[in-house]
């Protein structure tokens, strides 16, 4: 017994040292946001088109000709191979750097460090998945807020529940629903991608409302397969990549252009028929229901997406804006067509789940839930904060939230698809309808920039009028030319 016993720690001691933890108390936090040149630079990791690329940025001098990030599979970095990329001027005067890293190969871990002429940044690892499972964080409304205790205490609690969701599983990516920054400001964007932890997962941005007041998102995300179409916003598109059989399509929500978000989920999808999955994440809810000032809000969501996300089959929606946590039963058109109940697994679901979680730093008031879609969620205790952990196999994603006070398991579903998995076709007459409520969209949005050009001309933003409204990212191409 006392040989089991022994062997047992044995085991403990060697899993507790091959797991690193980038945990950090807050006066740590504070002298390495002070010292450490990474975490003003905001070096970030970011999904590249599948599972063999990785993206990156980061802040880097006006005056810098040339940025690359080493790739090794050694800690030393012996051997490194250097991925160039190109740079883009920032509204403040310097410049972003923009690289992707081609080649990896699955299972396997790697050393970066990101060079800013030739200097080195610090050296990073992350892991890339195995070909048959991987597992993702998903969060949203982060909300990293600037002030002087604000700014180290918001981005210290996302180090913290990184570093606790990291403890469950092997992030490989973290799926974040948007308003990353409280007023898109860059030092905001700086505490986000701050920190040891952030930089062994990609990180897979959304466009928030609020990342929208500022114009830093825009340097900050290097994403693939970005897509603006007609009337894309300023900064942000949509855009796809893919993980072994999982699709994850981003939409930028503040958009309303239903043609253009119809055009990239087509395009997405048609570039990618072997995803078993279809994960779609944008910022704004449809079916949460908790806040009912904003239900208007919600029914124009609905009329946009739902037809768009049942045409398409996606099997879950991730979102946030709303704050408060719920699970939707499976929806197809609105209706609830197979009920969903925490610790439920679900066979060839036969629509979507949607999903909505807490705010990592911005909890709301308890609040009655009115909506019958809802299947469960968090309706009395408003303290807590929740993350989730996904967990994607071949033929099932399980969705596990956990609380971060206790770190216990919250509520937990499992959607599995077998052979007999046959989704639904939608009808023409939806097709119409939803043709025609895209073009309606896709006008209001084009209107909508405009609205959104005054506003950040009005907050000191010297931004370029065609940037903002013709929303092609005009300085973008101007400065690859
Ligand atoms: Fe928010």
């Amino acid at each position: 017994m006392k040989k089991v016993f022994s062997a047992l720690l044995a085991l403990l001691l060697v899993f507790s040292l091959t797991v690193p933890s980038f945990a950090m108390t807050r006066a740590e936090w504070d002298a390495y946001l002070a010292a450490d040149a990474d975490a003003g630079r905001g070096v970030v990791m970011q999904p590249g088109a599948d599972g063999s690329q990785k993206n990156f940025s980061w802040y880097v001098p006006a005056e810098t000709a040339e940025v690359c990030v080493d790739v090794a599979t050694s800690p030393d970095m012996a051997g490194a191979v250097c991925f160039k990329g190109n740079t883009i001027p920032t509204y403040q005067g310097d410049k972003a750097a923009k690289v992707t890293v081609t080649g990896l190969e699955a299972g396997t871990t790697y050393y970066y460090a990101c060079h800013t002429d030739g200097e080195p940044g610090g050296t990073y690892t992350f892991t890339t998945p195995a070909a048959d499972r991987f597992s993702a964080l998903y969060v949203t409304d982060i909300h990293i807020t600037d002030g002087e205790d604000a700014l180290a205490e918001t981005s210290l609690k996302w180090n913290e529940v990184l570093t606790q969701a990291q403890g469950k599983a092997d992030i490989s990516y973290i799926l974040s629903a948007g308003d990353q920054a409280s007023s898109g400001l860059r030092a905001e964007y700086v505490g986000l991608t701050a920190g040891q932890a952030v930089k062994s997962a990609a990180f897979a941005l959304t466009f928030g409302n609020h990342d929208r007041k500022g114009v830093d998102f825009k340097y900050v995300k290097n994403l693939p397969n970005e897509y603006y179409g007609l009337v894309g916003d300023y900064q942000a598109g949509d855009y796809w990549f893919t993980q072994n059989d999982v699709l994850f399509l981003f939409l930028d929500s503040n958009s309303g252009s239903g043609t253009d978000h119809r055009a990239a989920v087509r395009a997405a999808v048609n570039a990618n028929p072997q995803a078993k999955w279809r994960v779609a994440v944008m910022h704004h809810d449809l079916y949460s229901g908790s806040i009912e000032s904003r239900e208007d809000e919600a029914k124009l969501m609905r009329a946009l997406y739902a037809p768009l996300f049942d045409e398409y089959h996606i099997d879950l929606a991730l979102t946030g804006h709303n704050h408060y946590y719920s699970v939707s039963h499976v929806l197809y058109n609105g209706k609830v067509t197979k009920e969903l109940h925490s610790g439920d697994t679900v066979v060839n679901a036969p629509g979507t789940v949607y999903m909505v979680s807490t705010s990592l730093t911005r909890p709301r008031e308890a609040a009655p839930v009115f909506s019958d879609r809802v299947a469960f969620g968090l309706t009395d205790d408003m303290s807590k904060t929740l993350y989730n952990v996904l967990d994607f196999t071949s033929d099932a994603i399980t969705v596990k939230t956990y609380d971060f006070g206790t770190g216990e398991l919250f509520a937990s579903f499992t959607l599995r698809k077998d052979g007999d998995y046959s989704p639904k076709t939608i009808s023409v007459f939806r097709k119409i309808v939803s043709f025609l409520t895209d073009a309606v969209g896709t006008v209001y949005a084009f209107f909508n920039n405009f609205t959104v050009y005054n506003k950040l001309k009005d907050n000191g933003y010297d931004v370029d009028f065609l940037d903002a409204v013709n929303n092609n990212c005009l300085t973008e191409r101007r400065a690859a030319r």
